[in-house]
């Protein structure tokens, strides 16, 4: 199936800036779709529904004639702005409206009133399917060593298992981190790449100095897997743990049913803010570089990539 012209037009590569709690704003995706990927952040970051309608008066200003943009929505209970934020989000007509934590079709249709696609995270094939029944456009194979929330399933079981009986507009997540990994998703059966924790060191991210910098420092060794911040199992930096007075090698399981997506779930330590999340792939990430050099740098990357594949198979 062809991609719809939101994903698919004037991309200057095949990447999806994943949405980055507390550290997506206006500036980070401004300068995402300006780079020629598709930029997002999650509606949240914004501290009041009113402030994500200037957000978006600002992105769409600021991104028009580059790549599209997109919102991320926590489709959870623990989401009281849920609805007054999609009424923003209809009223903005925003192109490409990411969902996770829950598939709802009331906000599939509020998106497809206007025109715009609806993409679905999942950790699973059986998520997938659900997602596609309740009507998204697309899905978002979250696979393991992903920053956040993250799956634990092999990115070529998952893809596979989802393209078994889905044409549409698959992106492949987790890990991915340089150009070489870009393609290799592409390779995999997914259409486009679904990229976070490069985007964390980056001069525009909305991220602490010393996060910043433990993102260019670790490797990925210290990538920690846990449910004891948020109730739901994601990937953490190890150093961030240590630094809020805990044993990464000891941490306790959380109750899931305390799942609260911005709280600090059974832990004092507040998740994002004190215990910084993170994927397996930042080994790839050297420096903190503007987000137009890590795009150009990715850009060099898979295109080597390309000429080599190229090279081997002739
Ligand atoms: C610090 C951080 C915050 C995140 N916040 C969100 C979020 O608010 N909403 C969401 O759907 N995903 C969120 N994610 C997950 C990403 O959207 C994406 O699935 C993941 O970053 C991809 O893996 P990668 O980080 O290895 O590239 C977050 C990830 C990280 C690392």
């Amino acid at each position: 199936m062809a991609l719809p012209p939101a994903l698919s037009s004037s991309l200057s590569l095949p990447v999806v800036a994943s949405p980055l709690f507390i550290c997506s704003g206006p500036e980070l995706v401004i300068a995402q779709c300006q780079a020629g990927i598709v930029g997002s952040f999650p509606a949240l970051n914004a501290r009041s529904t009113e402030l994500l309608s200037a957000w978006l008066d600002r992105i769409a200003e600021e991104t028009a004639g580059f790549a599209p943009f997109a919102v991320n929505q926590i489709v959870h209970r623990s989401n009281a702005r849920l609805e007054a934020d999609m009424e923003v989000i209809v009223a903005h007509k925003v192109p490409i409206v990411i969902t996770s934590l829950g598939a709802r079709p009331e906000v599939n249709e509020a998106v497809h009133s206007y025109g715009g696609i609806v993409l679905h995270d999942v950790i699973t094939n059986e998520f997938a399917r659900k997602a596609i029944e309740k009507g998204a456009d697309g899905l978002i194979a979250v696979a393991a060593g992903a920053g956040g929330h993250a799956g634990t399933q092999s990115p070529f079981a998952l893809v596979q298992e989802i393209r078994e009986w889905f044409d549409g507009p698959l992106l492949l997540s987790g890990a991915i981190a340089h150009g070489r990994s870009v393609l290799a998703a592409q390779a995999a059966g997914a259409d486009l790449a679904y990229v976070g924790s490069a985007f964390l060191s980056t001069t525009e991210a909305n991220t602490d100095d010393a996060y910043k910098q433990m993102i260019v420092d670790s490797t990925a060794k210290d990538i920690v897997y846990s449910n004891l911040f948020t109730g739901i199992h994601g990937n953490y930096l190890r150093g961030s743990i240590e630094a809020a007075g805990l044993d990464p090698d000891a941490l306790p399981e959380s109750d899931p049913s305390a799942m609260n997506f911005g709280s600090g779930g059974n832990s004092k330590a507040k998740a994002w803010k004190d215990i910084w999340g993170s994927g397996q792939g930042i080994g790839s990430i050297k420096q903190s570089l503007s987000v137009a050099d890590l795009v150009a740098q990715l850009k060099v990357q898979y295109d080597d990539a390309v000429d080599q594949l190229v090279g081997k198979t002739a």
